[in-house]
């Protein structure tokens, strides 16, 4: 075994996290495409690579951002909105069960302790959901769409490329937010892509350096030991 090899792999995918704050600076475009080349080496299943990326910076995000910023706060205004921009496909359970509503509750709580925001300051709330649809700051959004004739299989195979972008980010001194938030507005978010009528949008990553001096990036997610999901089976 190669130490050196397995403490650099471990320490980019042990050092990925959300970052939910990100500076202005821009990436390079030659940094996104060496991150998108190496990340393409993904397994698909049949080798199929379904995966399609935008990527968004410059005058096309903030139209990207100010479109769909404003339809999120038009909903906030009258909930009612809400129902013209649901989801293409269910990421979330309709009913929800332990321990998976536990560990929601405890990583929603945990972020929003972080931002001060106590239970029932909605506003405060909106502002921080809103920030999903700034990118975070990011000056890059990475759009993952997927032609919708392909099965559900194939997002398991863009779930896969996505995290070796993060990574493969994380090894460049990148930061990334994986987002499904951008789903909900999937209408608003192909029309600025200019996507054709085949694409689905399957999931959004802001990328970008993180903001060093942001509370919101110290938040770090607890993580099950191995026993509490590994079964080993010998005999
Ligand atoms: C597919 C996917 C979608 C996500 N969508 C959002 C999102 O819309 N907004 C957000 O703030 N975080 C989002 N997250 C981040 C999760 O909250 C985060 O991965 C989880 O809490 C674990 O924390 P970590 O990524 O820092 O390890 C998403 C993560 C995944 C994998």
């Amino acid at each position: 075994m190669d130490l050196n090899r397995v403490q650099a792999v471990d320490d980019a995918i042990r050092s990925r996290h959300s970052v939910r704050a990100f500076l202005d600076t821009p990436v390079a475009a030659q940094i996104i495409q060496d991150i998108l080349a190496v990340a393409s080496r993904a397994p698909s299943g049949t080798n199929t690579q379904p995966w399609k990326v935008y990527i968004v910076s410059g005058k096309k995000r903030d139209e990207m951002v100010n479109r769909v910023c404003s339809a999120q706060l038009e909903v906030n205004a009258n909930p009612e909105l809400a129902q013209q921009y649901k989801e293409t496909f269910a990421y979330y359970p309709q009913t929800w069960i332990s321990p998976f509503i536990d560990r929601r509750r405890e990583n929603g709580w945990g972020l929003y302790g972080l931002l001060n925001i106590q239970r029932g300051e909605k506003e405060k709330m909106a502002a921080q959901q809103l920030r999903n649809f700034k990118l975070f700051d990011a000056p890059v959004g990475l759009f993952f769409t997927v032609n919708k004739a392909m099965g559900i299989g194939s997002k398991m195979d863009i779930a896969m490329m996505i995290q070796n972008v993060m990574v493969a980010a994380k090894a460049r001194g990148l930061d990334t937010c994986p987002q499904a938030a951008w789903n909900h507005f999937h209408p608003i978010v192909l029309d600025v892509l200019n996507a054709s009528d085949d694409e689905e949008l399957v999931c959004t990553v802001a990328i970008g350096y993180a903001d060093p001096d942001a509370k919101v990036n110290t938040f770090i997610t607890p993580r099950e030991a191995v026993e509490n999901f590994a079964v080993f089976l010998d005999e």
